[in-house]
């Protein structure tokens, strides 16, 4: 296996991390006031959204409760396959919460709606979705997301929590994954 090289593994930087910490900004001052006087309880999808929940969480003034979900449905391919597996379930009940599910991307939105169908019978007081990144090209199903960071192209990007095959998620900024690192050319 060849060490990949960031500079020519990248094509285009297509948010910066000074325009993701401006947005969680505004996105956490929304959800301050949204669920001013209500307990909030975050779930964050195992692995991508950990930058965003560490982030995000800490623009908010709530003194909220934060849980972990891990599913996958991707393996290392890039595409979403739909069949989704819980790797790790909530240690949070989450019967009569309020629920905000933190996500790095909305590509698919499969991955999403089966968690959203999920969640549906455990008895939240309300479910609502954050997600950092949405790519409105790619849906397969509608998701009611109520905080978006931005929407972006049908191109498979990386960074800032998002990786490919477990690598880049320690980058700054999101940028798009040149298709040579995945099609082995
Ligand atoms: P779906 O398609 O079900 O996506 O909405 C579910 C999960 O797949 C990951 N995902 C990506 N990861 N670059 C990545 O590094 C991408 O462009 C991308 N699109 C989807 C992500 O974890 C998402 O929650
Ligand atoms: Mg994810």
């Amino acid at each position: 296996m060849h060490a990949s090289d960031i500079r020519t593994d990248l094509t285009t930087v297509l948010v910066t991390e000074e325009q993701i910490h401006e947005k969680l900004a505004e996105l956490g001052k929304q959800i301050d006031a949204d669920y001013a006087g209500k307990e909030l309880l975050l779930v964050g999808v195992l692995k991508g959204a950990v930058m965003v929940m560490a982030d995000l969480s800490r623009h908010l003034s709530h003194n909220v409760e934060i849980d972990w979900m891990a599913v996958s449905s991707y393996g290392t391919s890039t595409k979403s396959s739909g069949v989704v597996q819980i790797r790790k379930d909530l240690d949070t009940d989450m019967a009569g919460r309020h629920v905000l599910i933190v996500e790095d991307i909305i590509d698919s939105g499969l991955t999403l709606s089966w968690l959203l169908d999920n969640f549906a019978s455990r008895g939240a007081a309300s479910i609502e979705v954050c997600a950092l990144l949405r790519k409105p090209a790619a849906a397969k199903v509608e998701i009611d997301c109520k905080y978006v960071g931005f929407d972006i192209p049908n191109d498979f990007v990386v960074g800032y929590g998002l990786d490919y095959a477990e690598r880049y998620r320690n980058l700054r900024d999101v940028a798009v994954l040149a298709p040579h690192v995945y099609t082995g050319e």
